[in-house]
């Protein structure tokens, strides 16, 4: 027994069900949609068996869906990259599973190694490109789905830093 606390149940902690969260089936926060990330990266059944290689254009494919989001697999060959893009009204989070994929945002360029997740809001401009000697894989979740990633035509460099109130950059 804890004796240095004053706070004890007492009773059946069963019957006080306004202090219990029930279990949600589906993420709706932030930190849910990394974690629904996180338990898919770390089981690797459900999405190894279904991974394919395209030299010749971009792999993905649409891994699970739920209320107002979906989960993408996707794959990099050496070479391939995104282009500068955004993801319309989408907010979302990358998990690296598999190699090393480079991220170029105007903030500049990080490597993200298996485990690295980044979580972006919808309006966030960047490129993503494999330009490692080794094949790579990436999980995205976007919520809501995304329905429209318009492609820019600057390329995403780092520049100097500017003063918050107008950098559009939201990640
Ligand atoms: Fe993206």
């Amino acid at each position: 027994m804890n004796s240095d606390s004053d706070l004890q149940i007492a009773g059946d902690i069963l019957e006080v069900p306004h202090l219990l969260q029930p279990a949600r089936e589906h993420p709706v926060t932030v930190a849910e949609f990394a974690g629904l990330a996180r338990a898919i990266a770390a089981d690797r059944a459900q999405w190894a068996p279904l991974v394919q290689y395209d030299a010749t254009s971009r792999w993905y494919h649409r891994l699970r869906t739920g209320p107002g989001y979906e989960v993408w697999l996707l794959s990099w060959v050496p070479g391939q990259g995104s282009g500068v893009h955004d993801h319309g009204r989408s907010s979302g989070v990358l998990t690296l599973l598999e190699g090393r994929l480079t991220e170029r945002s105007r903030r500049g360029s990080r490597t993200l190694t298996v485990g690295a997740q980044r979580v972006f809001a919808a309006g966030y401009v960047h490129e993503v490109v494999n330009d490692s000697l080794e094949p790579a894989v990436s999980l995205h979740v976007y919520h809501p789905g995304l329905t429209d990633m318009p492609m820019h035509t600057a390329r995403c460099e780092a520049r100097a830093p500017r003063k918050p109130a107008h950098d559009a950059l939201t990640a």
